[in-house]
C-alpha cells in the first residue's frame, strides 16, 4: 500500500536540502579563496612529478571521483581505497573512508604528501608555488598580502571544495511538492528505502549519509574504522562511513573497495545481509524484495542524480 500523503509530506520533508553552504568561522567562504583553491585543485604542480592533481582523482567529468576502482598510484597497495566524490564535502563531519580526517583544511595536506599520491611536500611546495608568478595576484587577493603558506594553501583547497554541492535533482523537485518530477515507480522506490529495505537506518537526511560508520557485511580484508580509534571496538571493525547516494555514477563502482559494478548487486547485498561476523551492524538485516520493488528502488536512486557540475577547469597560473 502506499503511505498516506501526511505521512509522505513528514517524510519527504526529512530529505529537504539546506539554504547556504557551511564553513567554519576561521575559514569563510569568499570568492577570491575559491578562485585560488580551484587553481590549486587543478594544478598537477602541486605533485612532485607535477603529474597529478586533485583532479585526477576527483575529476568534474566522474561527479568529483574518477570512475576507478583503485586510484592510480594506488594498484600497488595491498588494501586501497576507491576514491570518493568531494561532492557536497562542506557538510562532511568525518573525511575518508574511515574518518581519519576532520575538516576539509585538516584533509586537503594529505594527499598532497601521500606517497603513492601527490609524494610532496608542504615546505617544497610552498617555494615551488612562490616561483610561479601566476599564483601571487590570487594569494594577494584571497589573503590580503602574497605570503604562501600550508595554511593558506589548504584552507583555498578546502573552500573550493565547499562550492562543489549536488544541482537540484528531480527527487528535489519532489521533494518540494512538484507531483511529476519523479516517476510513481521511484515513488514507489522512495517507500521500499524508508520501509521494507530500511536503507534510511544509515542513508540519511539530505545528503543520504549519517555521518557514521558501519561494517555492512562486505569481504574485505580493509579494517576500515576499526584501524583508526585508539582502543579495539568490535563495531567499528570492517566498518566504514556510510557514502552520500546523491549523483551515484551510472556503472559504480561502489563501495570503499570499489567491489561492486550495478545498483542491482548493491541492492542485492543489502537483500542477503552480508557477511555474518561480530561487527555486523545491526542495522543490517536479510530482506527480500520483489523484482517490481528492486527495480522501483533503483529507479528512486537515479533521480536522486543532479548531473555534472557547470564548473570548468581553470586556465593554470603562469610561471
Ligand atoms: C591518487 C588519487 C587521489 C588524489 C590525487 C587525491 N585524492 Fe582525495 N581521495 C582519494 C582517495 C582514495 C580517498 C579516500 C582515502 C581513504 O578513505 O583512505 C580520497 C579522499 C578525499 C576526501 C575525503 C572525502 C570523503 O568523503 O571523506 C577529500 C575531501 C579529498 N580526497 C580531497 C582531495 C584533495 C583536495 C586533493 C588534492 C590536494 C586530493 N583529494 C587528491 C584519492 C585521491
Ligand atoms: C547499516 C547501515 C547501512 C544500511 C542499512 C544501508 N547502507 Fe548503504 N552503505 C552503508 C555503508 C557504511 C556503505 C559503505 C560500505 C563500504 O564501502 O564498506 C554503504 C554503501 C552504499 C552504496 C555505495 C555508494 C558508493 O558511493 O560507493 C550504495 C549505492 C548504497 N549503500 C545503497 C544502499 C541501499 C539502497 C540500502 C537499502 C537497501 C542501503 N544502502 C542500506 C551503510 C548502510
Amino acid at each position: 500500500m502506499h503511505a498516506s500523503l501526511a505521512d509522505d509530506t513528514i517524510k519527504r520533508s526529512d530529505y529537504q536540502r539546506p539554504e547556504a553552504i557551511p564553513a567554519p568561522a576561521s575559514n569563510p567562504l569568499t570568492i577570491e579563496k575559491t578562485t585560488l583553491g580551484k587553481a590549486l585543485f587543478f594544478d598537477p604542480r602541486l605533485s612532485r612529478e607535477k603529474g597529478m592533481s586533485c583532479a585526477t582523482c576527483h575529476s568534474p567529468d566522474h561527479r568529483w571521483s574518477d570512475g576507478r576502482v583503485v586510484p592510480l598510484g594506488s594498484e600497488e597497495l595491498e588494501q586501497p581505497r576507491r576514491s570518493p566524490t568531494v561532492m557536497n564535502s562542506a557538510w562532511l563531519k568525518a573525511l575518508m573512508w574511515d574518518g581519519r580526517a576532520n575538516s576539509l583544511e585538516a584533509q586537503a595536506v594529505l594527499p598532497i604528501t601521500t606517497p603513492h599520491e601527490m609524494n610532496y611536500n608542504m615546505k617544497e611546495l610552498v617555494q615551488r608555488l612562490g616561483e610561479i608568478k601566476g599564483y601571487q595576484p590570487l594569494f594577494e587577493d584571497a589573503y590580503g598580502d602574497a605570503d604562501i603558506t600550508t595554511q593558506r594553501i589548504a584552507m583555498a583547497l578546502a573552500t573550493f571544495q565547499r562550492t562543489l554541492v549536488s544541482n537540484i535533482s528531480s527527487f528535489d523537485r519532489w521533494v518540494d511538492g512538484d507531483e511529476q518530477a519523479i516517476s510513481s515507480s521511484a515513488q514507489r522506490g522512495f517507500d521500499v528505502f524508508n520501509g521494507k529495505a530500511q536503507c534510511a537506518a544509515c542513508h540519511k537526511s539530505w545528503r543520504f549519509t549519517d555521518d557514521s560508520f558501519h561494517d555492512i557485511g562486505l569481504d574485505s580484508p580493509d579494517q576500515g574504522r576499526g584501524k583508526v580509534i585508539p582502543v579495539e571496538v568490535t563495531i567499528m571493525q570492517h566498518a566504514f562511513k556510510t557514502p552520500t547516494l546523491r549523483d551515484l555514477p551510472e556503472n559504480g563502482p561502489f563501495m570503499h573497495d570499489g567491489s561492486m559494478t550495478d545498483l542491482e548487486e548493491v541492492v542485492k547485498h543489502y537483500e542477503e545481509g552480508g557477511i555474518q561476523r561480530a561487527s555486523l551492524s545491526k542495522e543490517m538485516k536479510p530482506f527480500e524484495l520483489t523484482d517490481q520493488q528492486r527495480a522501483d528502488l533503483i529507479a528512486f536512486l537515479k533521480t536522486l542524480d543532479g548531473g555534472p557540475l557547470a564548473i570548468e577547469p581553470p586556465v593554470l597560473p603562469k610561471e
